[in-house]
């Protein structure tokens, strides 16, 4: 019988995931389908009886996307240490009767600019704007990547520190308003993982972040030359990029975690880029 898989969210329509995992499937002649549901935001327990019922209908995994990355979290049996340390899932799989909560979204993220991109992070100034469930998921990994420097901006300052102190890494780690940004110098990559650019706003971050050999990375998908991604072109920065590698690389993870088999993300990611202009 055919595998089958899922995208669960609300609203769904936009999602691009059936389109990956069917690429990949194909490259790597898989016998899965892979569909996307609306999963009902109310009542509360609804969620749940959602996945359920894909798995009494023998689902084999799921990705999650918002709104309901926390509640995949809570209705797993099991969860990896990266899942735990995001408090999120994006990825389930179902086995043996029981739930396993994965999150991809960061070493999706991850390996997006260190492999796609070409700059490894280690030794180098990175500076992370935004302190909501985006940034979060960016820090443990980008932590583990061993940058020189790694500095958090956000509006609300104490809602950055709470969350560099629920991820309680040493290391160097620092955080800051959009203000304390002008004498900080410059950065070798300066991700958006603020949700401005869904409203078309721009963060208050100073150009001065940037150096024409620094990487601006946009984490929304699709939304063409944001105000920030305009922010660093104007300043000089050649290497500009949004979120469509790290969407596809986070479900390349899921596919091999899933299927055992890493698929190739080349050909996809080209397929599925907005061009950023
Ligand atoms: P989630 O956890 O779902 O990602 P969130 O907690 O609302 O969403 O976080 C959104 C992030 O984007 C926050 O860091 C928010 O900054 P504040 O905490 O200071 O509010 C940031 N953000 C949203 N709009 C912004 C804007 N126009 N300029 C700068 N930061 C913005």
């Amino acid at each position: 019988m055919t595998d089958q898989y899922a995208v669960i969210g609300n609203p769904i329509g936009h999602t691009k995931s059936p389109l990956i995992h069917g690429l990949f499937a194909q490259e790597i002649r898989q016998d899965m389908s892979y569909t996307a549901i609306e999963g009902p935001v109310e009542p509360q327990d609804a969620f749940a009886g959602t996945v359920h019922a894909f798995v009494a209908a023998g689902g084999k995994g799921m990705n999650v996307t918002a709104p309901f990355k926390l509640k995949a979290f809570a209705i797993a049996d099991e969860r990896s240490e990266r899942a735990t340390l995001a408090g999120a899932a994006n990825a389930l799989s179902f086995k043996d009767g029981r739930i396993v909560a994965e999150n991809f979204d960061g070493v999706g993220l991850l390996r997006d600019i260190e492999v796609n991109l070409s700059l490894p992070m280690a030794g180098k100034r990175v500076l992370v704007l935004g302190a909501g469930g985006a940034a979060r998921g960016a820090l443990l990994p980008f932590i583990a990547a061993r940058p020189a420097e790694l500095v958090i901006a956000n509006r609300d300052i104490a809602k950055v520190k709470a969350l560099v102190e629920q991820v309680a890494s040493s290391g160097p780690l620092a955080t800051c308003g959009y203000g304390d940004l002008e004498g900080m110098g410059q950065f070798d990559l300066v991700v958006n993982a603020t949700s401005a650019s869904l409203t078309g706003e721009l963060p208050p971050v100073p150009p001065s972040v940037f150096s024409p050999t620094s990487v601006a990375y946009e984490l929304a998908y699709g939304k063409r030359l944001t105000p920030f991604l305009r922010l660093a072109r104007n300043a000089g920065v050649a290497s500009v990029a949004d979120g469509v590698g790290m969407l596809v690389e986070q479900a390349a993870e899921a596919f091999a975690w899933w299927r055992g088999v890493r698929p190739q993300t080349h050909a996809v990611i080209d397929r599925l880029t907005v061009p950023l202009n």
